[in-house]
């Protein structure tokens, strides 16, 4: 039965997320996967009802990777890596943007700041949207960002065609049941001769499904952090190009010679925190903050202040930052496949 929660979280949907998936990855058949892609809804929306506090706790507002130099604080670097999207897609003042897959609107308030451009953020989850609004109130910024709650799979439903002059996604259109379908969403919504940037989630050239090893990464980071099916820079770019996108730059950021790799938050190392205060945020992902967090939710959950399947879903985080450690450390992953691409002028 479902329950609604007044924040607008579904307890159902909590306690039912594991179930999309076999928990033991050989045993992981194509009908999961297509079970998985035909419910995109319910397996993104259990996973992000139980994650949201989950992710704000132990990394903030902005639910990204990013890139570090050496000494650059947590913050800093999520905030440098949202500029750095801005840039690249050329944001100006005065442009209507549209952020896909907003979260709780971290990137979008500090693109809105960055640019001046109006920001509008689309999300399809209840729990996520009120939060984004709660923040943008207190940073007052709700007169330049907005949110609307929606599937991003029916944008031209919801916004219309040519109704932005940009358009970009952070780590969120792998949640897509496919590529095709999204990018050719944000097409149609696309001014002619607009832009669209993303950061997408890949896995690289060097990732072999027959490996068992490889496959178990894959695995391991669709079930940890509610995707569907993961797929390849190849399919990355052949879908863009295939709605009639004009590619004008790609690259797989986490292949430039960083001296700190984008993964160091979760390996949960404390000696490699770059500021005083990312020693919290890097503790938080080492041995004994796990430990103090699996307790605190189990005692949580017990006494009914976080929803039934809150615990299960953290226990999902866990299997979650060893896949994509793994994936970092073996060039089989990347968080930060970058495409800048833009609609024809003539289309
Ligand atoms: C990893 S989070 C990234 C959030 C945000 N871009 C950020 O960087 O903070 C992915 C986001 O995509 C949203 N999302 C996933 N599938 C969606 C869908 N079909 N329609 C709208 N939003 C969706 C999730 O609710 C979540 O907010």
């Amino acid at each position: 039965m479902l329950s609604l929660l007044a924040d607008g979280r579904v307890n159902s949907r909590i306690a039912n997320y594991t179930q999309f998936w076999d928990q033991d990855s050989s045993q992981d058949k194509k009908e999961h996967t297509d079970n998985r892609i035909a419910n995109y809804t319910d397996v993104i929306n259990g996973y992000y009802d139980g994650a949201t506090e989950l992710y704000e706790y132990g990394w903030g507002t902005s639910f990204h990777f990013s890139r570090f130099f050496k000494g650059e604080g947590f913050v800093q670097s999520l905030a440098r890596h949202e500029h750095y999207l801005a840039a690249q897609m050329g944001l100006r003042p005065g442009m209507r943007v549209l952020d896909v897959g907003c979260g709780v609107g971290g990137p979008a308030r500090e693109i809105a700041q960055f640019t001046d451009a109006t920001i509008v953020g689309v999300n399809n989850n209840d729990f996520q949207i009120g939060r984004a609004r709660k923040y943008t109130k207190a940073a007052g910024l709700e007169s330049q960002v907005t949110y609307v709650k929606g599937d991003f799979m029916k944008l031209v439903e919801q916004f219309g065609e040519g109704s932005f002059d940009a358009v970009y996604a952070i780590e969120a259109t792998v949640h897509a049941p496919n590529w095709e379908g999204i990018y050719g969403q944000i097409l149609k919504i696309l001014k002619p001769g607009g832009v669209f940037g993303v950061y997408e989630w890949c896995m690289t050239d060097r990732w072999d499904k027959t490996n068992p090893l490889h496959k178990s990464i894959a695995h391991g980071i669709e079930v940890g952090d509610g995707i569907p099916e993961m797929r390849t820079i190849d399919e990355c770019r052949a879908a863009v190009k295939a709605v009639g996108f004009q590619i004008e730059h790609e690259e797989d950021l986490a292949e430039r010679p960083d001296p700190i790799p984008w993964y160091y938050p979760l390996e949960g190392d404390i000696s490699k925190a770059q500021t005083f205060w990312d020693y919290i945020t890097v503790w938080r992902m080492s041995w004994s903050g796990k430990f103090v967090t699996h307790h605190a939710l189990r005692i949580l959950e017990a006494v009914g202040l976080v929803p039934k399947g809150t615990w299960e879903v953290g226990e999902t985080l866990k299997t979650a930052a060893a896949a994509l450690v793994k994936g970092g450390q073996m060039k089989l992953f990347t968080p930060m496949y970058l495409v800048i691409a833009r609609k024809p002028a003539s289309s």
